[in-house]
């Protein structure tokens, strides 16, 4: 194109386009910013925010599990894994009572379900300290149960509240309960902690 006197006009500017392209250029500042925030906030919430185990928990009724015998508790930090409605899950001896859990004279013992509440991995317990410290991070005087995963720890006397790791919700509590039978006394499981 070129003007009455034979010289090339200049193109024209499309205004829309070029408002458009003046604010291309935020798009990936606010894109940063928003995960730089996103990031701050998680940190925070694994670093300083894991909530305690409620003192009052809800349980949804499960089918009973006969977990064994109390006999197979006989010392502190004794530990049995068993099945409930198809979830993995553990019962351990602790050395106080915690909430959630039952006592019978000074055996007290609480149940938890072994589905890690960062990504739902199977957690196991960790019984050596220094283990716990060089794998897990986590500085301890007493067995935990630990996620492989991306290291999560959580902490059976705490009522399973997460303590170490990306993990920020305690592990849901089983119900258990004391059962006699004949000479015999039976721990059974029939329900899951609701989260609130
Ligand atoms: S799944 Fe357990 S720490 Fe990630």
């Amino acid at each position: 194109m070129s003007d009455e006197n034979g010289a090339p006009r200049p193109p024209e500017v499309d205004e829309d386009r070029r408002a458009l392209a003046t604010w291309l250029w935020r798009l990936p500042v606010v894109a940063a910013a928003g995960g730089a925030a996103f990031g701050l906030v998680q940190a925070y919430r694994i670093h300083f925010s894991k909530p305690a185990a409620t003192p009052h928990p809800r349980f949804a009724d499960r089918p009973v599990v006969d977990v064994g015998s109390l006999a197979a508790f006989a010392a502190p930090w004794d530990a049995v894994p068993f099945t409930l409605a198809g979830l993995p899950c553990v019962a351990i001896r602790l050395r106080e009572p915690v909430p959630g859990g039952v006592s019978e004279g000074e055996v007290h013992l609480a149940g938890f379900s072994r589905i890690c509440t960062h990504l739902s991995c199977i957690v196991d317990m960790t019984y050596d300290p220094e283990t716990i410290a060089f794998a897990f991070n986590h500085r301890t005087d007493r067995p935990q149960l630990t996620c492989a995963c991306h290291y999560s720890v959580f902490d059976p006397a705490s009522a399973g509240r997460a303590v170490s790791g990306p993990a920020v919700r305690p592990l849901p509590r089983v119900r258990l309960r004391v059962a006699r039978e004949a000479e015999d006394q039976r721990l059974l499981a029939d329900g899951l902690e609701v989260e609130a």
